[in-house]
């Protein structure tokens, strides 16, 4: 068999971990430009208020279980079970996290092979290879395919080393220099012409639109993928975790730096779009509304780079690395997911079943890549936009009705004895049970009928 399961060394390798998880593509290229097509700082609002109120108890719901169990999702969630009948329940919701963790990380993956082609072009400019920088910057199936499997073997290798010396060692050293990169950006930007008015689209609310139910809906997505929620990702890594640490404390510490971050990273974009306007470039697309896709990422801030001057080469480099770095950090949970599983259900070797997993999934990017337009849509509104807050739900449910009031108690009591008298223990287990999955289910059929 696998032997004794790995562990976070400390409190701050969890963290880092699961901040790393959390802070990804979503919170430096999603939050921004969903605040910006959703009426600025009204939207960051709306998202603050939910994250805490509904993506926090459903975090807390993962990590509880994860510790509790101390094991992978597929039989965390069935030991859970107190019956045949939510035993098979929790094994068939862990294998359809793992499932849609896998398909996550499948069209991340070609994500994340972009953003490491265009950090490759800066340094074609300091090398005087124009070529080989038009290569990597235009699309084709061969770029993604070959970026798409560099990125994959780079998951696998950190994934490969474990816990302890693959996934807390490389966020720890990732996530400083995620953070410097950002603030060194952000100064940057802000000191250029245009950057002051993007800065007041971004921080001043249009209040009328705070009970918009489209912009609640995209709140509410947004919060549940930035917090990498209900794919089973948190989870296994609550189960990493010791029983010395308080639970509640580092959820709610993990919950307010993905929010910083994001918060942080529309200083940066939402600046720069229109440092890009003042520099004569189009930032609006034909329906007036902002360009957020890909043609942001892509076409507006590298202009805008090579607009810049010299300056502009190293500020790319700079960006590219920021986002690759938070690619790397996420993908990495999302392989853990599936990984653990395996290593510990079959007893296969954790590096021969990161590998053969990191394969699989591969194929599976590189069967998105070959048929982008029929699938690249389709999978990413298959997992966040259908699955995730049907698995949140699921979570939330084996949380607040499966595992026994008791056992709840005893778990999060571990690392914080006073907890039974505390605000927190006073509000979630009735929240977890009703609020969060009636909440979650109400602004999932709003989303589907929009
Ligand atoms: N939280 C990541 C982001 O904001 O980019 C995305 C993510 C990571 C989603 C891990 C799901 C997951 F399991």
């Amino acid at each position: 068999m696998s032997g004794a399961r790995g562990q976070f060394s400390s409190k701050t390798g969890f963290v880092m971990a699961a901040a790393g998880s959390a802070v990804g593509l979503g919170n430096i290229w999603g939050f921004p430009t969903q605040t910006a097509s959703n009426g600025g700082a009204a939207f960051v609002l709306v998202y603050f208020v939910l994250a805490f109120l509904l993506a926090y108890p459903a975090l807390m719901a993962e990590l509880i279980i994860g510790r509790h169990a101390k094991s992978n999702v597929v039989s965390a969630l069935s030991s859970v079970g107190n019956s045949t009948f939510t035993r098979r329940l929790g094994a068939g919701v862990g294998y359809y996290g793992i499932i849609i963790a896998s398909l996550i990380l499948s069209f991340y993956t070609i994500v994340a092979g972009w953003m490491i082609a265009h950090l490759g072009q800066p340094f074609t400019v300091l090398l005087d290879m124009p070529e080989a920088g038009t290569w990597l910057t235009t699309n084709s199936t061969t770029r993604d395919l070959i970026f798409g499997g560099g990125f994959a073997c780079i998951t696998m290798l950190i994934i490969g080393s474990g816990i302890e010396n693959g996934i807390e060692k490389w966020s720890t050293r990732l996530m400083p220099v995620l953070i410097g990169l950002l603030l060194l950006l952000i100064c940057y930007v802000l000191t250029q012409p245009g950057a002051m008015e993007g800065l007041k689209i971004y921080l001043l609310p249009d209040m009328s639109r705070v009970s918009d139910p489209k912009l609640i809906v995209d709140a509410m997505g947004q919060a549940f993928f930035s917090l990498s929620l209900g794919v089973g990702t948190m989870l296994v890594y609550g189960s990493y975790l010791s029983k010395e640490e308080s639970l509640p404390r580092l959820g709610a510490i993990v919950t307010l730096v993905d929010c910083g971050i994001a918060f942080t990273a529309g200083l940066l974009i939402i600046p720069a779009v229109y440092v890009a306007q003042h520099n004569g470039l189009t930032i609006f697309d034909e329906a007036g509304e902002l360009i957020a896709g890909p043609s942001l990422i892509f076409q507006v801030l590298p202009s805008l780079f090579d607009s810049m001057g010299a300056a502009g080469t190293y500020v790319a480099i700079a960006f590219f690395a920021l986002m690759s770095i938070a690619a790397v950090t996420s993908s990495i949970s999302m392989l853990e997911v599936p990984v653990s599983m395996v290593v510990e259900k079959t007893g296969i070797e954790r590096k021969k079943s990161t590998y053969l997993i990191g394969f699989v999934i591969f194929l599976i990017s590189a069967t998105i890549i070959v048929n982008f337009d029929a699938l690249f849509g389709f999978v990413i509104d298959l997992t966040t936009k259908y699955s995730e807050p049907l698995l949140g739900v699921m979570l939330c449910i084996f949380a607040g009705w499966v595992l026994h009031r008791d056992k709840l108690l005893a778990e999060v009591k571990s690392g914080h004895p006073d907890i039974e008298h505390s605000l927190f223990w006073k509000i979630w287990p009735t929240y977890v049970r009703f609020v969060c999955p009636v909440l979650i289910l109400v602004t999932f059929t709003q989303s589907l009928a929009g």
